[in-house]
């Protein structure tokens, strides 16, 4: 049984889809051992206590963020984590953080990117007018929404579209694509090629071995 540690910040849908998933057999073989909030008041949090999952609190306030990290840090591996999901946390996580779970951290960010990285990422696409945009499931690395692309998951912005409606149809599809990248990554049958995710088939792997 794989465990899975969640960091969040507020709602938690993203959170309580991957929950969902693990209950209907659509992620096997893994179980949520802790979620972690920065802030007492998320929804997440109330939610997972509710589900009656391990919660725990860590406050940024008044501290460094190594500092911060280290008790996440520290209460992932007290829960036996092996994979990191970053559901809507609004902090940059530390380097140490990042070395102490080499891509075992993974993030969505409701665009697709590279494009329009950090903060209001489906305004910003409004913003810039865009056709399409989305959302990334990602490993996380030292740069901001930065890592290897698990996967992507395509919206078009249609006619009269505000942030709020934009926003609810990509949510849509982070809620199908987070349990999906999840269960590729558990499953351990990729490869990562440059920066590149690659599937594991025979076909990829002979395309591979002719790349090296
Ligand atoms: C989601 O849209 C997620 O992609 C985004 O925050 C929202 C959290 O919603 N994350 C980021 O923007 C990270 N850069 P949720 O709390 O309902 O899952």
């Amino acid at each position: 049984m794989k465990r899975l540690g969640i960091l969040l910040s507020g709602r938690g849908s993203n959170f309580l889809a991957i929950a969902d998933a693990i209950d209907r057999g659509r992620i096997t073989n893994a179980e949520i051992s802790i979620v972690i909030s920065n802030r007492a008041e998320a929804a997440g949090i109330a939610a997972a206590n509710t589900r009656g999952l391990a919660t725990r609190v860590i406050e940024a306030r008044g501290r460094k963020r190594a500092e911060q990290d280290a008790e996440i840090v520290a209460c992932l591996r007290e829960h036996g984590v092996a994979l990191v999901c970053l559901a809507g946390y609004m902090r940059l996580l530390s380097p140490e953080f990042v070395a102490a779970y080499p891509q075992a951290i993974l993030n969505i960010h409701p665009s697709l990117l590279p494009a329009f990285p950090g903060l209001d990422a489906q305004l910003q696409a409004l913003r810039y007018g865009v056709a399409i945009t989305g959302c990334t499931v990602h490993f996380v690395d030292e740069q901001l929404d930065h890592g290897v692309i698990v996967l992507q998951r395509a919206v078009p912005v249609l006619e009269g579209d505000d942030e709020a409606a934009l926003s609810a149809r990509i949510l849509e599809q982070e809620h199908v694509a987070y349990p999906e990248a999840i269960s590729r990554v558990l499953s351990g049958n990729y490869t990562i090629v440059d920066r590149r995710y690659v599937a594991n088939t025979s076909h990829n792997a002979t395309l591979i071995e002719e790349a090296q």
